[in-house]
């Protein structure tokens, strides 16, 4: 079968998915989560809020400079004092100490891309102020970097892994393998996962890190991204479903982090992220839903394991004025409008977090 025809037989696939779908829960998934479920954290508003934002930077000194947007030099303020307002209920607010006597002993693990990095180091810093004299320790080692507050035993680690699925060399070429997770993989036996993986479903040219993809028997020099990004997906559910106990391990899906690098998706086609100091207004988001994000959701619905999405999307859609721009590296790697300047919206991403483990999801 070429790439074309898998392609079409699996676009018809998405998109039967895609109207099946529409009885479940855009935010709990899987049936006993729903019941519990308190509110719909994903829709809402930005508003003003003098007590925010919820740690300086300078407080925060393993801060990487990459999100410091303030010491890079950004000159507006506005968007560090918005806060989320859910439409019909209110975000629990972050209370740190209690989040870390709630995971006393636990082992917490990011898996993802460079935006785990962004939530891990909100969720750090919103830490580490809560407990400023509390001592820590932070260990990078290849791919793995931990953050551990010994007084409360809590670890929190990032794993970079941006495809979650295998990417293996054969004789000098780079095969992503759609249909397998192989590789030593050290999330098992961690507390509580959340996971993230896409924005390098999308990179081409020098950025891409394969060379072929392959899907069970067959080898693609290229396929629809959003296809490729399912399949491997519903690779990585089978091997949640198979491989994690639920009882012992928590598994999140962090969502889609959208990026405003295309003014034309809020009306101002000249536009990028730069210059951006204000948040959309109002509930909705002119550029509609993400792709992306419906194909988590399709995949999340057809597992057997329950997986809390943090369904990320909607709320930070809005926040055109939250990323660094020309203020991540110094100005000195262009107009970054994937990632987010810290404190930020990754800071809502915790508090979703925070509120379904309180809430026992
Ligand atoms: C800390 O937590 C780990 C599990 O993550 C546990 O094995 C260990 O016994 C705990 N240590 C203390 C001192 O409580
Ligand atoms: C490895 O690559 C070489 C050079 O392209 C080729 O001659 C050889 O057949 C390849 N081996 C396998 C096992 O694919």
């Amino acid at each position: 079968m070429g790439a074309n025809a898998i392609g079409i037989a699996l676009l018809t696939l998405l998109c039967l998915g895609q109207a099946h779908g529409d009885h479940h829960s855009p935010n709990g998934v899987g049936g006993a989560m729903k019941e519990k479920k308190k509110c719909d954290y994903s829709q809402g508003r930005w508003v003003y809020s003098s007590s925010y934002p919820l740690y300086k930077s300078s407080d925060c000194p393993f801060l990487e400079p990459e999100f410091d947007c303030q010491k890079n030099g950004r000159p507006d303020k506005l968007y560090l004092k918005l806060r989320w307002q859910p439409t019909s209920c209110n975000l629990p607010s972050f209370n740190g100490i209690d989040f870390l006597r709630r995971n006393r002993g636990k082992r917490i693990m990011f898996v993802g891309d460079s935006l785990s990095l962004n939530q891990w180091q909100s969720l750090t810093c919103m830490l580490h102020t809560a407990v400023p004299k509390a001592a820590y320790s932070l260990r990078t080692w290849q791919g793995l970097s931990t953050f551990k507050f010994p007084a409360y035993n809590v670890s929190l680690m990032l794993w970079r892994d941006a495809l979650l699925v295998d990417l293996v060399k054969k004789n000098g070429t780079r095969v992503l393998k759609l249909d397998s997770i192989n590789s030593v993989k050290p999330w098992k036996g961690m507390d509580i996962l959340i996971f993230n993986s896409w924005h390098w479903w999308l990179h081409s040219g020098r950025q891409q890190p394969w060379d072929v993809i392959q899907y069970r028997r067959n080898t693609y020099k290229d396929m629809n991204r959003l296809i490729a990004y399912k399949l491997a997906m519903t690779t990585w559910g089978r091997w949640i479903d198979s491989n994690i106990d639920s009882s012992k391990t928590q598994v999140f899906f962090q969502g889609i982090s959208p990026d405003h690098s295309s003014g034309s998706d809020w009306n101002e086609p000249k536009a990028t992220c730069r210059g951006q100091t204000r948040a959309v207004q109002g509930t909705k988001y002119p550029g509609g839903s993400n792709p992306a994000q419906v194909v988590v959701e399709q995949v999340l619905s057809q597992m057997s394991k329950p997986v809390y999405l943090l369904d990320v999307t909607s709320l930070s859609q809005l926040r055109k004025d939250g990323h660094p721009s020309i203020y991540g590296y110094g100005g000195k790697r262009g107009n970054d409008c994937s990632h987010w300047c810290l404190p930020g919206v990754p800071d809502t991403w915790n508090q979703l977090l925070y509120a379904s483990l309180i809430h026992k999801i």
